[in-house]
């Protein structure tokens, strides 16, 4: 096993892709290493490849309004994306990005063990619960695997580009306080 240190590091110096070539700096996750709570997004953005840190964007602030709908906070949450790369003028990340990124997140979860994984977004989704995942007709819904409680919702830049969704995004976000409740967590 490998810790967060390590990780990082290991990030930090990472050529599994050609996106290492384009990168200002790698974005590992981040937030608390005990969290109950994961929030898996999809791939750092501009403002993050610069500081190097997930969620700093516009996006970040609506993040953090539907945090705080739900009660939390990102001390007590671990915050971390698929691809640790900022894909150049915000394309989707390709399979082949996503594959070779795929170990991050999979020790991320090993050394976290969150009881719940929040994916933001189709591409987490997609990636994480089922490749045909719907977001507009699946977000909110829950499933059990493996011991972990996985839910989806719109990804915080979705709600930028369409504040309609903002309300049914704060209701997803306190079903996830609700489920930390019903799980005495
Ligand atoms: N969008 C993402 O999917 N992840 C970030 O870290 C920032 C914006």
């Amino acid at each position: 096993m490998y810790t967060w240190e390590e990780l990082k590091q290991f990030a930090d110096r990472c050529t599994r892709c050609p996106l290492c070539r384009t990168r200002t700096h790698p974005v590992m996750g981040r937030g608390s290493l005990k969290a109950d709570v994961m929030f898996i997004a999809e791939a750092p953005g501009r403002q993050e490849d610069q500081q190097g840190i997930p969620f700093v964007g516009p996006a970040g602030h609506m993040l953090d309004e539907l945090l705080a709908a739900a009660s939390l906070s990102r001390d007590e949450i671990y915050l971390t994306n698929i691809i640790k790369c900022n894909p150049p003028f915000n394309r989707d990340p390709s399979d082949e990005e996503k594959n070779a990124c795929i170990p991050y997140l999979k020790y991320e979860t090993l050394l976290i063990r969150p009881k719940i994984m929040v994916c933001l977004g189709r591409v987490a989704a997609q990636r994480i619960i089922s490749p045909d995942f719907r977001i507009t007709r699946e977000h909110g819904r829950w499933t059990e695997r493996k011991g972990y409680w996985l839910t989806a919702a719109y990804h915080p830049s979705a709600l930028l580009r369409d504040p309609s969704k903002v309300e049914e995004t704060r209701r997803d976000f306190l079903a996830i306080r609700d489920k930390l409740r019903e799980l005495s967590l």
